[in-house]
Formats: C-alpha cells, sequence, structure tokens
C-alpha cells in the first residue's frame, strides 16, 4: 500500500474541524479524538474509503466497524431500535456505549463496513471535537481505534502518529482521552447481550434494563473484541447460492465473480458475470465484496464461481471472507 501519504496533525479547533469534514468527503482518512480512544475514521457511505481504512489498519481483516453518528434521529436513519435499544440509547449517549441492532432497509452504511451482516454497531460519542466533526460532515462516519492491527488502542494523538503517520491523511489533536478504553458493546437481539465489555460498566446498562445482561458464548471470544467468530451470534455473511474457489472455468448455470483483466473459459454462458476489479485493485474488490456476493446470490445461479485472487494486502481479508462464504451458513 501506499504508506507516503503526508499526514497532517492539527490542533482541535475550528480550523481542524472544517479540514476533517472535507477530508471525510472526500474519501480520506482522519485520526481524531473521542472519549474513549482515538478513532480512525472514513466515511461509512463510501465503501472505497472502508477499504482504505481496513488497508491503513495494516492487517487486513474486515472486522465490522462502529458507525458514530451526531445524534439519534442519525442512528434511527442506520438501525432499528427496540425498546430496551431505545432505553439505552436515551441513558447513555452521547458516551461510550455501542449498540449493535438490525440495520434498516436503507441503511446507508456500506456493506463492507458491516462485514456484510444484517447488523449495525452504532455509537454516538461525548467528545465535544468528535461532535463537530460528526456534525461538520453530516453522515456516519465508521471507526475502529486508529492503532495498527495488533497495537493498544490510543489514548493521545502521538499514539496515533507512532501508528498511522503516512498512512492516513489528517490527525486532529486534542490532547489525552477521558476514558481511555474502547466503549461497551451491547447486541440488542432477542435480549441485550454485552459482546465487548468497555467504559462503560455493566451494572449501570443493567439498572437501565432492570434485569441482567446475557454473556456471550464462551468460545466466542469476547475478550478478544473478536466476539463474531464465525458460526456465532452474528456469523459471517455466507450467501444462499453455494460458492465455488479458485475456479479457472465457468460451469453450465454458474454466476462468476471474476477478478482482474483476464477471462476464464465458459463465462460467455455464465447466468451472471461481476468481476470485483478489472483493472485488478484490491482495494477496490474489497468494497465490491459483499454487494457482488450479495447480487449473484439473486440470479438464480446453481453455484457462484469465484476466480482467485491474490493473496496480498487486502487479498488476505477477501480470501478469508470468500472462504467463509464457501463454507456457508452455520
Ligand atoms: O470506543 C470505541 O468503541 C472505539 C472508538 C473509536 O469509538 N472504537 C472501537 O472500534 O473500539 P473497534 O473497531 O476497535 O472495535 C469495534 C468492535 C469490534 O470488536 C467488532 O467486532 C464489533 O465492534 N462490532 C462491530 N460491528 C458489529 C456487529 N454488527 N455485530 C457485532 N459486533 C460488531
Ligand atoms: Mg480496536
Amino acid at each position: 500500500m501506499n504508506v507516503d501519504l503526508k499526514t497532517q496533525i492539527l490542533p482541535a479547533g475550528a480550523a481542524a474541524t472544517a479540514a476533517a469534514a472535507r477530508c471525510l468527503a472526500e474519501g480520506g482518512l482522519i485520526g481524531f479524538p473521542t472519549e474513549t480512544v482515538y478513532g480512525l475514521g472514513a466515511d461509512a457511505t463510501n465503501p472505497e474509503a472502508v477499504a482504505r481504512l481496513y488497508q491503513a489498519k495494516g492487517r487486513p481483516s474486515f472486522n465490522p466497524l462502529i458507525a458514530h453518528v451526531g445524534e439519534l434521529a442519525a442512528a434511527r436513519r442506520i438501525g432499528h431500535f427496540d425498546a430496551e435499544a431505545t432505553a439505552l440509547a436515551e441513558a447513555f449517549w452521547p458516551g461510550p456505549l455501542t449498540l449493535v441492532l438490525p440495520k434498516t432497509a436503507d441503511c446507508a452504511v456500506a456493506d463492507l463496513a458491516t462485514a456484510g451482516l444484517d447488523t449495525v454497531a452504532i455509537r454516538i460519542p461525548a467528545h465535544g471535537v468528535a461532535r463537530d466533526i460528526l456534525r461538520a460532515f453530516g453522515g456516519p462516519v465508521v471507526a475502529p481505534s486508529a492503532n495498527l492491527s495488533g497495537h493498544v488502542s490510543p489514548t493521545t494523538a502521538a499514539h496515533v502518529q507512532g501508528d498511522l503517520a503516512g498512512r492516513i491523511d489528517l490527525i486532529i489533536d486534542a490532547g489525552a482521552v477521558a476514558v481511555g478504553v474502547e466503549s461497551t458493546i451491547v447486541g440488542c437481539f432477542e435480549t441485550p447481550m454485552l459482546l465487548r465489555p468497555g467504559g462503560l460498566p455493566r451494572e449501570a446498562i443493567e439498572r437501565v434494563l432492570g434485569h441482567a445482561l446475557t454473556g456471550v458464548p464462551e468460545h466466542a471470544g469476547a475478550e478478544t473484541g473478536a466476539p463474531l467468530a464465525p458460526g456465532m451470534l452474528a456469523s459471517h455473511y455466507a450467501p444462499r447460492t453455494p460458492v465455488r474457489l479458485n475456479a479457472d472455468q465457468v460451469e453450465a448455470n454458474e454466476a462468476l465473480l471474476a477478478f482482474g483483466p483476464g477471462i476464464v473459459a465458459g463465462s460467455d454462458g455464465a447466468k451472471a458475470v461481476m468481476n470485483l476489479s478489472a483493472r485488478g485493485d484490491l482495494n477496490e474488490a474489497a468494497a465490491n465484496l459483499f454487494g457482488y456476493l450479495r447480487t449473484l446470490d439473486t440470479t438464480g445461479a446453481h453455484t457462484i464461481a469465484v476466480m482467485p485472487v491474490p493473496n496480498h494486502d487486502l487479498g488476505e481479508a477477501i480470501n478469508d471472507r470468500l472462504r467463509r462464504a464457501a463454507i456457508g451458513r452455520a
């Protein structure tokens, strides 16, 4: 990837807010403070920007991201709030709580940002600078912690700079954050479930609900921040149509998910052909991946044949998700 971006560092203020909003609108990446940890933000509705975000984090993995919004009305446009979700939002937003909710039918968050799931994680951060940026930008901003994958979450702009300088466009410096651990994540399913302990104590949440939060089944690995192991609550996206990997030809009644400029035998007779990136660009391919799988799933094809995708950069995550898609839903 390009690690030669000139990363601008600006002290928080009106000029920085305007620069951040402009950068997001142009598909850029910003490091910005929230009350929990610094986030790495991108326009949640721009799949190319989201692909760039995963790449900037260093280890390409399409963990679903939290969509940050400025107000409850904006949250309601992307997620379905039941009574308990509404109670939690009213009690704790803005603040260090993330709610995982069913997506609305017209949820604008890119499929790549939710890793193709039918749910979306949403948070209204409490930090004044984060709120100013969200207001100025006007749309949802996805933001994982602004560290390289495998490093600890950043609580100062200098941490962000140490990990991501040269990989992102802009860092907004507002000093050290207040909370220092990531938000608590609650899945609002049939009964609310604690997916990740964090900056808001469980007890406070349970007081509002009037009952205990369910725990994540043990082997799901909640404490690693990866509660969504394949086959768990929100299993990874898999089409209904069987998926055949590393296809070098298209067979009868198959649809083709292509990659690159090459042509495979039999593609003329395919039920449908969609090319993740005709120019062989892995970022573009990542941005298209979940949407194209969904579309090919509706073509009535017997199988979706997938051409090989190189296994470097975002290709590693693309291949991981394709393998999961090929295994199918648990
Ligand atoms: O405090 C925070 O939450 C920070 C600041 C920047 O807001 N963000 C943060 O993001 O910690 P990240 O990407 O490091 O952690 C997000 C977690 C991941 O463990 C991911 O699996 C989970 O949220 N998550 C996101 N979408 C989900 C979904 N639809 N279902 C279940 N878990 C989800
Ligand atoms: Mg993180």
